[in-house]
């Protein structure tokens, strides 16, 4: 049988579990909130999921906003982050973690990943801590938290602020406790591939009860809880989430244990059986993780063990198999042209100055994993073992079969070439 990007047969026709997952709870959700009328931000909905959400991270303040990019912005103004402040990002994320800091004129400083967890590595941030620093946005990457310990202790000891960026990590836990805890204040997303989603959406969680208030008074135009509808007491904006948002995301909330167990159970399998193929290999567990939703995975090819088909051709033909995994980030967060010297400062404030040359900064683990990572999105473990098992056998597939591919791309690029 030949590979099917050679005209063979795939591995696999039918497709895996899609995202988003809902049901009958979602669309009558939906309805009550119709029907009640209450459908902007005062919607009682609203506070009840914030409540169970914050609860559901043993975290006593809620505070939901429209997405998780303004959950960052948010989260860093009522820390205080002004022109000029520096803030430790990792290179490797979304640019929603770096361009929050710069929406609030701050100036992100980029460190490198831990490869074993792309997770920011604790020893970077601690190089590059400077007066200037205000604050660290660890991302925990994936679903898997970052090395919390080794963070708070350098915040504790340095005087920094910690906001988690949890987007990925809803409901995981580092040594028994979930994410959300460990920092000053936390931000969640729910866009629509995120692992409760409700489309678009995100929330603030914090155990303190001056930055609660401080949240909720940006997201909803400087009013205090008590105060009238007119009534406006710090400069704010209007970033309420809905009704109709807050009743998915209470269906979505519901259902989240049960998907995470069934994604762990698939993602020991996966790990059991990637032992057999040589030259794919997945990030090291870390017993101090405790739970980990598996957001996404990646996993490090190393085209020696497959005769240098490259990770890109290696990609192609494992999609062609019905597998659809994916490359990771082009490049890391600062080679985006955003960071480019002409498109900053971010206002005309003449106390922003960069820390970093971000047009010639190269931070080696960041740039090997846009080099050599593969994604598998969490949807692909909501199904059964059977999806594992095929995964499996198509990187095998390709494995045995990659001289052949090398063959026809060589003849193809010698055919370009003339
Ligand atoms: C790590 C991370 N932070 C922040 C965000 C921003 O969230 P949103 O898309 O809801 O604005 C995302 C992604 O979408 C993300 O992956």
């Amino acid at each position: 049988m030949d590979l099917a990007l050679l005209g063979g047969t795939p591995v696999r026709s039918e497709p895996f579990p899609t995202w988003p997952q809902h049901n009958k709870s979602e669309e009558e959700a939906l309805i009550a909130v119709v029907r009640n009328g209450s459908w902007g931000g005062y919607s009682k909905k609203v506070k009840e999921f914030e409540t169970a959400f914050a609860a559901f991270h043993h975290v006593p303040y809620g505070i939901s906003c429209v997405n998780g990019t303004v959950a960052l912005e948010v989260a860093l103004r009522s820390l205080g982050i002004r022109c000029g402040d520096e803030v430790i990002v990792p290179a490797i994320t979304f640019i929603a973690t770096a361009s929050s800091v710069l929406l609030c004129h701050g100036v992100p400083v980029f460190v490198d990943i831990d490869p074993a967890t792309l997770n920011m590595s604790p020893e970077a941030v601690r190089a590059a801590i400077t007066p200037r620093t205000k604050a660290i946005i660890p991302v925990h990457f994936g679903g898997q938290p970052a090395d919390m310990d080794a963070l708070v202790e350098i915040a504790k000891s340095r005087g920094l602020a910690i906001v988690e960026d949890a987007s990925h990590a809803h409901g995981a836990l580092w040594r028994g406790t979930p994410v959300g805890n460990f920092g000053d204040i936390a931000t969640f997303s729910f866009q629509a591939f995120k692992l409760i989603t409700s489309g678009e959406g995100g929330i603030v969680l914090t155990r303190s009860e001056t930055l609660a208030d401080k949240c909720r008074a940006y997201c909803n135009h400087g009013r205090s809880v008590s105060g009238g509808w007119f009534e406006h007491f710090t400069l704010g904006t209007n970033y309420r989430m809905t009704g109709f948002q807050a009743a998915v995301l209470s269906e979505q909330l519901a259902r989240l244990q049960t998907q995470t167990q069934i994604r762990q159970a698939n993602v020991a399998r996966l790990r059991k059986q990637l032992a057999s193929i040589e030259g794919l290999r997945l990030d090291a567990e870390d017993p101090r993780v405790t739970s980990q939703p598996n957001y996404l995975l990646t996993l490090r090819y190393d085209p020696s063990a497959f005769n240098g088909l490259n990770r890109d051709g290696f990609l192609s033909a494992l999609q062609a198999e019905g597998i659809p995994a994916k490359a990771t980030y082009p490049y890391p967060l600062y080679r985006n042209p955003l960071f480019y010297r002409k498109n900053l400062p971010p206002c005309s404030c003449d106390k922003w100055e960069a820390t970093q040359d971000y047009e010639s900064l190269y931070l080696p683990e960041c740039e090997r994993v846009c080099h050599d990572g593969i994604w598998l999105e969490q949807n692909l473990f909501l199904g059964t073992s059977k999806d594992v098992d095929d995964i499996i056998e198509a990187c095998g597939k390709v494995q045995a079969m990659s001289q052949n591919l090398l063959a026809v791309q060589q003849h193809i690029k010698a055919k370009e070439g003339h």
